[in-house]
């Protein structure tokens, strides 16, 4: 042993240094396998997934694909799971039972603020969202509910096509086109981010937000959105450039807003009476307050932010998965003509109401868009008192019928809800791995018809609690998301305006999911080669 110290004491300082970093990590490796390999296990608690270092834990595997982690641990441990991220505990519930139980946890079992504050707050801005109460999240969402109404969809397919049609024309990706080519090769995701921000801003955000899209918002995006990244929900606030570009973004972006409300009050704009902005301005929480002018600017952010992302992904994905099996894209193309066409070779205008009815095709290719690749891949909440696992969804494998063990989460882990691993589930759905909107048509669709869907109003309408249902791309309960209708209305039209104008096919093959963004996102290069219609 002296012998071995003395050898050690005699190599230079950096080599001491580094054999000793060496040495405590192999040390730490080996008794974080042995401790979970030797240890007497906490039978109460879920199996934690093997994982070789400590801290560290299955942060790559889960990382680099969430699902094939989540298909392998369902596997070796069933529906109820741990596994160790970055010195946290997240305890995935899997199966239609196990997004019921996270959904619709109760409020003392389980907060969504908790979760996802550190990621939100200083993107959004103080005073709205995951920074407030639940309760009063739940009114925010009323607000935001009276501007989704069917009175301003009514403007914004209109609005939205003009949009999709002006950027064709004008934009440079389609640059060989406008030069009369007959052909063009364009990056769809870069496309579609530009599309769905233009057509959201021209409707939703307001004239204000659209006219200085081509100036200071877009960069003010580019940046707040630079500090939009998953990072930030498990090391917050790292002094990173990105993250000091996202504040000072923030800021800019809340005083932009906040003076076109201002200029608003002072009754000097017009044309502004279909937008959210309108909608917010008028809204007053139950005990009387009116909303001030700093919540509807952060609340404009957040609903920025939110349609942005999972618009932008999920469009994409429709347009590659139709460039994937073109028989798809000329389906559509005949609904069109069959439900707009006058007869004589012309074609109506698109039209909300008759979009929203009419169009059964359509519906359901976003539907399987959806199905296949749901834009948010986990979704968390923050375990405030322990939660009992119920025994239909998993039981230690030691319980005997009739001893009533249960699983416990205990509190301090957070629960995951992941509804894409049942979306894809084999056992759930015919041929699961095949991109085939037919099943949600006629006779077949009846198969995936909730048969007990509960509803529930937690203050902004009526929702479904969606419990055990086995596709659920918008959540379900308190938390389900609000913008269904807009996303249908928005991705419905931009896909039927590029489907009247174009065939497309893939460049090359399709491009496999990328998870280190926000958003599952088609990895790079997703290109598509559009042709036009005669
Ligand atoms: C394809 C498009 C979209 C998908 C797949 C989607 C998905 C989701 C999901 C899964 C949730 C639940 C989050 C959770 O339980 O933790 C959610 C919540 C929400 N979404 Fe969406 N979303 C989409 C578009 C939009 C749009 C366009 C807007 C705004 C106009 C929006 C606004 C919201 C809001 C405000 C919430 C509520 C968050 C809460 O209550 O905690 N979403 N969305
Ligand atoms: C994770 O769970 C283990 C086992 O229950 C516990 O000892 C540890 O304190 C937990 N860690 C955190 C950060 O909650
Ligand atoms: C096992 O975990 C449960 C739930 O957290 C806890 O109540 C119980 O005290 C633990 N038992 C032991 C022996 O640590």
């Amino acid at each position: 042993m002296s012998e071995l110290l003395a050898t050690v004491q005699a190599l230079p300082m950096w080599q001491q240094v580094i054999g000793g970093i060496l040495l405590a990590t192999s040390l730490s490796v080996v008794i974080n396998v042995l401790s979970q390999v030797l240890l007497p296990r906490n039978k109460s608690l879920p199996p934690v997934v093997f994982h070789w270092f400590p801290v560290i834990g299955s942060a790559v595997t889960y990382g680099m694909d969430p699902y094939r982690f989540f298909f392998e641990c369902r596997e070796k441990y069933g529906d109820i799971f741990t596994f160790k991220l970055l010195g946290r505990n997240l305890t995935v519930a899997l199966g239609p039972k196990g997004s019921n139980l996270v959904f619709n946890g109760r409020l003392n079992q389980v907060s969504a603020e908790d979760a996802y504050t550190s990621l939100t707050t200083p993107v959004f801005g103080k005073g709205v969202v995951y920074d407030v109460p639940n309760a009063v999240l739940m009114e925010q969402k009323r607000f935001v509910k009276a501007g989704l109404s069917v009175e301003n969809f009514r403007t914004y397919v209109t609005q939205i096509a003009a949009e999709v049609k002006d950027f064709i024309k004008t934009d440079p990706a389609f640059l060989p086109l406008q030069k009369g080519s007959s052909s063009v090769v364009v990056d769809i995701f870069n496309a579609f981010s530009e599309i769905t921000i233009l057509t959201a801003s021209r409707t939703l955000q307001g004239k204000e937000v659209r006219e200085n899209l081509d100036k200071s918002f877009a960069k003010l995006y580019h940046d707040l959105d630079s500090g939009f990244t998953p990072i930030n929900f498990v090391i917050p606030n790292l002094p990173l450039p990105n993250n000091f570009r996202r504040d000072r973004a923030q800021r800019q972006m809340s005083d932009f807003y906040m003076g076109i409300i201002k200029k608003r009050r002072e009754g000097s704009v017009e044309g502004t009476e279909h937008d959210m902005i309108n909608a917010l301005m008028e809204q007053s929480y139950k005990n009387g307050r009116e909303i001030n002018d700093r919540e509807i600017a952060h609340m404009m952010i957040a609903l920025l932010m939110a349609g942005q992302h999972t618009s932008s992904a999920t469009g994409s994905w429709a347009m590659l998965r139709l460039a994937s099996r073109p028989e798809f894209i000329e389906e559509l193309y005949e609904e069109q003509v069959k439900v707009f066409g006058d007869g004589t070779g012309g074609i109506a205008p698109l039209d909300y109401d008759i979009q929203k009815s009419s169009l059964p095709v359509l519906d359901a290719v976003i539907r399987e868009t959806l199905r296949m690749h749901p834009p948010i891949h986990s979704l968390m909440r923050k375990v405030k008192s322990d939660i009992p696992v119920p025994p239909t969804l998993a039981a230690p494998k030691s319980s005997k019928p009739g001893d009533n063990k249960t699983y416990v989460i205990p509190k301090g882990h957070y629960v995951v809800a992941a509804p894409g691993v049942s979306q894809i589930d084999p056992h759930l759905w015919e041929d699961a791995d095949v991109f085939d909107p037919h099943r949600w048509l006629g006779d077949r669709a009846k198969k995936y018809e909730q048969t007990e869907d509960k509803q529930e109003d937690f203050g902004w309408g009526m929702v479904s609690t969606g419990a055990n249902s086995p596709y659920l791309p918008f959540g379900a309960g308190r938390h389900r998301c609000i913008g269904e209708q807009f996303a249908y209305l928005q991705l419905g039209t931009i896909i039927s305006t590029f489907v009247r104008a174009f065939k497309w096919r893939l460049e090359d093959k399709l491009p496999d999911p990328d998870y280190t963004s926000m958003v599952v996102l088609p990895s790079q290069p997703a290109n598509v080669v559009f042709t036009p219609r005669k």
